[in-house]
C-alpha cells in the first residue's frame, strides 16, 4: 500500500492554540475587556512566533516580571517605568490625549508627583531651600484654544533639585522643596520662581534597568518641570516643560518630549537684570503659553507618591 492512500492525522499546530485561545474569550461580558484579551492573545501569540520564543525565554520573562512586583511599592511603579522605558506609556499617552494644534500637550505624569502640594502666591518661589540650583522665574499666560485668558486655572508644579533628586527621596531636601501650587491671575498671567532643571537618571536597580542595560542605553531624563494644568470647564492636561538645549532632549529614557512642550531659557548676569527683577544675578527667565481645551478631562490620572 502506498503511504499516500492514508490520510495523515491532523497535527495540533500553533495556530490552531490560538484559534482556541481566542474562541475561549469569546464569551467575555464586557465588550471592552473582550477587545483587549483578543488583541492581547493575537498580539503575544503572533509575538512569540515572530521570534521563535522559547520555553526558557518565557520562564525567564516570568521571573523578570515577579523581580518587577516584588521592588514595587506605594511609591514605586516598576511595570510602569518598564512601560516608560519601552515607550509604551507615551504610545498610550498619544491615544488618550489627543489635542489641536496650539494647545498644551500632555507627557509622562511619572513616579514622583506628590499630591495637595503648597499654595503660593502668584509671584511665589517653590524652591523652599538654599543651594537647590541657579534661580529661573518661569511666566506667561493660560489662555483657550481661541486666545482668551482662563480664569481660575490652577498649576501644580514639581521638579528636582540641583542634585538630580525630588525632595521625597532625599532626606537632605525639607518636606515639599520645589513643589507647589498657584493661581493664575484673572488676565490668565502666571508667574513663579524655582531652579533651572537638571536631567536626573531613573531608577536602574530593578526589572527596567534590565531593560535599559541590555540595551545598552542610558537612564537619563532631559531636564524638566512637572506641570499639571486645570481650570473648571477646561481639560486638565498632566505635563511637562523641558530646557531648549538639554543634552537628553532627542533620547529622554522615557520619551516624554514633545517639541510643543521645549521652552528657552535666558540666563541674566548684569546688575541692570538684577535691579529689574529684584534678585541676584545669575537667574533665568523662561515664558510659556499654557493653551487649555475646553470640555471635560476623559481619563483621569490619581497617583501620589509618599516622602519616603
Ligand atoms: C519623572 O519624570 O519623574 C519620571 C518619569 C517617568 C519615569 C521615571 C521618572
Ligand atoms: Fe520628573
Amino acid at each position: 500500500m502506498q503511504p499516500s492512500e492514508f490520510s495523515s492525522p491532523h497535527k495540533t499546530t500553533a495556530a490552531d492554540i490560538t484559534q482556541a485561545t481566542l474562541r475561549s474569550f469569546e464569551n467575555t461580558p464586557n465588550p471592552r475587556t473582550k477587545e483587549l484579551l483578543i488583541a492581547a492573545v493575537k498580539h503575544l501569540h503572533a509575538f512569540a512566533a515572530e521570534v521563535k520564543l522559547t520555553t526558557s525565554e518565557l520562564i525567564r520573562l516570568a521571573e523578570i516580571l515577579t523581580e518587577a512586583g516584588q521592588i514595587s511599592d506605594r511609591s514605586r511603579h516598576e511595570f510602569l517605568l518598564m512601560s516608560d522605558v519601552m515607550g509604551f506609556t507615551m504610545v498610550v499617552d498619544y491615544n488618550t490625549n489627543v489635542k489641536p494644534d496650539g494647545a498644551f500637550e500632555s507627557s509622562v505624569l511619572g513616579p514622583f508627583y506628590r499630591e495637595n502640594s503648597p499654595w503660593i502666591e502668584l509671584g511665589g518661589n517653590i524652591c523652599r531651600q538654599a543651594d537647590s540650583g541657579v534661580p529661573a522665574r518661569i511666566s506667561g499666560r493660560v489662555l483657550s484654544i481661541d486666545g482668551k485668558p482662563i480664569q481660575g486655572a490652577i498649576l501644580d508644579i514639581w521638579q528636582v533639585a540641583s542634585n538630580g533628586m525630588y525632595e521625597n527621596t532625599d532626606p537632605t531636601q525639607i518636606d515639599f522643596n520645589l513643589r507647589g501650587r498657584l493661581c493664575a491671575a484673572e488676565d490668565g498671567r502666571y508667574h513663579f520662581w524655582t531652579v533651572k532643571p537638571v536631567p536626573y537618571p531613573i531608577p536602574k536597580d530593578g526589572p527596567a534597568g534590565l531593560i535599559l542595560n541590555g540595551a545598552a542605553r542610558h537612564n537619563m531624563r532631559a531636564a524638566h518641570i512637572h506641570i499639571i494644568a486645570e481650570a473648571p470647564g477646561y481639560q486638565k492636561v498632566i505635563s511637562e516643560l523641558f530646557s531648549a538645549g538639554d543634552p537628553y532632549l532627542h533620547s529622554d529614557a522615557v520619551f516624554g518630549v514633545k517639541d510643543s512642550l521645549v521652552v528657552d531659557y535666558v540666563l541674566h548676569e548684569t546688575p541692570e537684570d538684577a535691579q529689574k527683577y529684584g534678585r541676584s544675578v545669575p537667574f533665568y527667565t523662561a515664558e510659556y503659553d499654557i493653551v487649555l481645551v475646553a470640555g471635560e478631562t476623559k481619563s483621569e490620572v490619581k497617583f501620589s507618591a509618599d516622602r519616603s
